[in-house]
């Protein structure tokens, strides 16, 4: 059973210098999540912001702070994110040393833990998580910046993620990150996908067009 389909923005493809008011003007337009791209220029070879800037924002959203951390090691950080109003909280397992520690770490916070898959990591290092994240994120870029191109090789990842959630029986979402627009969400949709980030398509073209852009990934023009 693939869960109503949930569109996630990206706030690394806003205007930075008016993050609040880009916040609140997407959660206005019709948003599910606000997806928080936490990137340290170790893990991934960018920088974004930390806590401090999570917690500035939470006045400006209703919406679950969906965060996203490309940053090695995590575990030191969660807590600070998890204070700051982050919801869910995603990692990547290669941050190491232990991802099962890291699930537990955000669940003992009160906070739905994900795990992330690069395009190059295999669905073997979530298998043994899957029974207690609430999340899986697939990866259809390179960690690391917005704006680049979907991945097609991700697509069958997709679909056989989707089969290990269903046999599983738990509530896991799919969610996709990276190249979703209007073209490719159907695609992963159709693949099994319920959940998905995009940053570049959500953020084209200013507030005026937030809710448009949000419709169109949804499919509904
Ligand atoms: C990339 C980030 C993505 C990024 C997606 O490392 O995790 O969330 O914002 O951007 P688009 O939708 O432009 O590919
Ligand atoms: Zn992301």
């Amino acid at each position: 059973m693939v869960n109503p389909v949930l569109i996630a923005p990206s706030i690394l493809s806003a205007d930075f210098a008016r993050l609040g008011e880009e916040a609140r003007a997407m959660t206005e337009a019709g948003a599910d999540w606000l997806h928080l791209d936490i990137m340290d220029g170790h893990f991934v070879p960018n920088i974004t912001f930390g806590p401090t800037v999570v917690k500035a924002l939470r006045p400006w959203s209703t919406l679950p702070f969906d965060t996203h951390l490309m940053i090695g090691p995590a575990d030191p950080y969660i807590p600070a994110f998890a204070e700051a109003g982050a919801d869910r909280i995603s990692f990547h397992p290669e941050a190491g040393p232990h991802p099962h520690r890291t699930v537990q770490l955000i669940r003992s916070l009160g906070k739905a833990p994900g795990v992330v898959l690069s395009p190059g990591t295999p669905i073997a290092m979530v298998e043994e998580l899957l029974g207690d994240v609430d999340l899986v994120l697939v990866m259809t870029v390179n960690p690391g910046f917005g704006g680049q191109s979907f991945i097609e090789s991700q697509l069958d990842k997709i679909a056989r993620l989707r089969a290990l959630i269903d046999k599983s029986g738990r509530d896991v979402r799919l969610e996709i990150d990276g190249g979703v627009t209007s073209e490719t969400a159907p695609r992963v949709i159709a693949a099994g996908a319920d959940t998905l980030v995009a940053g570049t398509a959500a953020f084209r073209g200013g507030p005026g067009a937030y809710a448009g852009n949000i419709a169109a990934i949804r499919g509904k023009r």
